[in-house]
């Protein structure tokens, strides 16, 4: 959460950071500032509410200057205004910094610094790091931030600038995101790389407890033991345009509509000349699966979801006990991790903190970690033994589409592979389901083509409820669950899913005249059950929406609304049949007038437990 951004060169600062972090909203859009400096010394601006209204403020009196630092924010400490917005300044207004991530020992540190005459002006944890840096400054911004660091815990990205260092910024990353794009006499740091796409396709992943000092002329990277080190340096393959809204109104349609293309690229990249699936980036072997006697799958929000249905792909495939938990809970879960389990680590962003710190936890008692991330170089595919990378490109709406559907592309993949490896999945049913799986993607077009008029209608129909129930039964629950997610985040209607079952054990008393309930219907062998359930439903007053396959059309008969969706096995059912939730959550949002990609109170990458 948050974005930070800096830049030091030849152009001009305010543009290219306000351009930075309108492409790092995501991470946070309740406040924003910029802090650059020129010959009149080290100007701040910052303003509540989003980037536009700093944008505006700037345009009527811009800042000159061609270094600076920004920063877009997610409230931690401290309510969204100006006065907390980043950039924190000394009190003499000399040093700005900038942060993304939490300072834990915050409060000791400005119980000392107040002791020592200091001021503070918010209620950040901020803005103890540039008074810190202040009490250690002696001319030398470098030294001041190792120093200024040895006292900090936590987790952090930070950029620092300073009026009598004009020609530098120093920066720094601890467990929080941070990259380093390299252009032609130009240096920038960001959260992520959409925000200096534009600039530099040359990008160095900075690890944990580096430290860079740009100028103008170079930049130097310090590791954690503050010594000189050589980063690699990265190209990176993606193009603006995939990081703009080509056309579309929002990111989150593009992104709905992507995903044929997205799920494809996951999938056809990784198979060999005789069409099989072949794993690049894992080393795991026949024998090591025969000693995998536990597998456990962690993620959170829709990376947890799709690891449910990765419980399923495994336990089906592999023959072997898998469970899914949510991540800032499976640390505090009773779980049995030694050396024979593999934890399966699911992050789109790859920074999730509350991942990283399951993946940690899980790797000290011996695990071996797989991670699924659309990141190539995020913290989670560093600290994993073994990875597959999705290959959705860039995901910039908040509430994730196409991540989802090729993280259970890798989940299908996954599964096939190792199972047939292990000799759990016979090669006929590998080789059959694997040709299923290569046609999905057409199956997916003409899902989207066929359910966007009448996800529009039922979103007219829905819009002013303020309660909807998700029922499923199986895999279907899976999906109800991602679409309750997904109305919830974006429609801000509140929205439970439920096992169709377990209805009956209370819920149901919430149901009443019109209360609208989206029933998933797809899974074969529990069809007639869920027929029932919708009766109990039905005959309670609910307003009933049925998903289901072409060939249930006698579910119209029992339904206000019945949804049509393609053919597949019912493994695969969960790509199709959550094309309908995302779309209907996007028109609900779109009519109701909400910002659909930016959600509030939530941001994208959540760097904070
Ligand atoms: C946030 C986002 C969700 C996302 C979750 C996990 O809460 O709003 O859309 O599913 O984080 O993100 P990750 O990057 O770890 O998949």
């Amino acid at each position: 959460m948050c974005g930070i951004v800096g830049y030091i060169g030849k152009g001009n600062a305010q543009e290219i950071i306000l351009d930075g972090l309108e492409k790092l909203e995501y991470r946070g859009y309740d406040s924003a500032g910029i802090a650059i400096i020129n010959k009149s010394g080290l100007k701040t601006r910052k303003k509540v509410g989003r980037l536009s209204n700093l944008a505006n403020d700037l345009k009527g009196d811009p800042i000159n200057g061609d270094v600076g630092i920004g920063h877009t924010r997610w409230a931690t400490h401290g309510a969204p205004s100006d006065v907390n917005s980043h950039p924190h300044t000394n009190m003499s207004g000399s040093i700005a910094v900038v942060h993304n991530g939490i300072i834990e020992n915050y409060r000791s540190i400005k119980e000392e610094l107040v002791g020592l005459g200091y001021s503070f002006k918010s209620e950040t944890d901020t803005e103890v790091v540039a008074h810190l840096i202040d009490y250690y400054y002696s001319g030398d911004l470098l030294e001041a931030v190792f120093k200024a660091e040895d006292r900090l815990k936590g987790a952090y990205a930070l950029a620092v600038i300073a009026k009598d260092n004009p020609d530098e910024i120093v920066a720094i990353r601890h467990e929080s995101p941070l990259i380093l794009g390299i252009g032609e006499g130009e240096y920038f740091v960001a959260s992520d790389i959409p925000a200096i796409l534009k600039y530099t396709n040359k990008m160095v992943y900075l690890e944990n407890k580096d430290t860079i000092r740009l100028t103008r002329n170079g930049y130097k990277v310090y590791g954690p033991d503050r010594m000189e080190v050589k980063r690699d340096i990265n190209t990176i393959m993606w193009d603006v345009e995939a990081a703009s809204k080509e056309g579309f109104e929002h990111f989150m349609l593009k992104e709905i509509y992507q995903q044929p293309k997205a799920i494809d690229e996951t999938l056809f990249r990784r198979l060999d000349d005789d069409g099989n699936i072949y794993l690049e980036n894992i080393k795991i072997t026949k024998e090591d699966l025969n000693n995998i006697d536990r597998i456990y799958i962690v993620g959170c929000g829709t990376a947890y979801h799709a690891g449910l249905i990765g419980r399923y792909l495994f336990q089906t495939f592999l023959k072997v006990n898998t469970i899914t938990d949510i991540a800032s809970e499976f640390r505090y879960n009773e779980h049995y991790i030694d050396e024979r389990t593999l934890v399966v680590v699911v992050s789109q962003s790859g920074e999730t903190l509350d991942t990283l710190t399951a993946l940690k936890d899980a790797r000290e008692k011996g695990a071996r970690i797989l991670s699924i991330t659309n990141v190539v170089g995020s913290s989670v595919s560093r600290e994993s033994n073994d990875v597959f990378y999705t290959w959705a490109g860039p995901e910039i709406a908040v509430a994730s589409t196409k991540a989802y559907t090729t993280q259970l592309v890798a989940f299908y993949m996954l599964a096939l592979h190792f199972g047939r490896l292990k000799g759990t999945l016979e090669d006929e049913c590998y080789d059959e389901i694997l040709e299923e799986l290569k046609g999905l993607s057409q199956k997916v077009q003409l899902t989207l083509e066929s359910v966007n008029e009448s996800s529009k209608e039922v979103a007219n129909k829905i819009k002013d409820n303020h309660s909807l129930f998700y029922l499923g039964r199986g895999l279907d629950y899976n999906t109800a669950l991602e679409g309750a997610l997904k109305l919830k985040e974006i429609s801000y209607i509140h929205t439970e899913a439920f096992p169709a079952g377990e209805l009956k054990h209370g819920t149901i008393a919430l149901i009443e005249e019109g209360t609208p309930v989206i029933a998933i219907a797809t899974q074969q062998g529990l069809y007639d059950k869920m027929v029932s359930n919708i009766k109990e439903v039905k005959a309670r007053g609910a307003f009933v929406i049925g998903v289901t396959r072409h060939r249930n059309r006698d579910l119209e008969q029992v339904c206000d609304y019945t949804i049509f969706i393609e053919e597949s096995f019912n493994i695969f059912m969960p790509l199709l049949s959550v094309i309908f939730p995302q779309l209907l959550s996007y028109h609900t949002s779109l009519i109701k007038g909400n910002d659909v990609d930016k959600p509030r109170n939530l941001a994208k990458s959540v760097t904070v437990e």
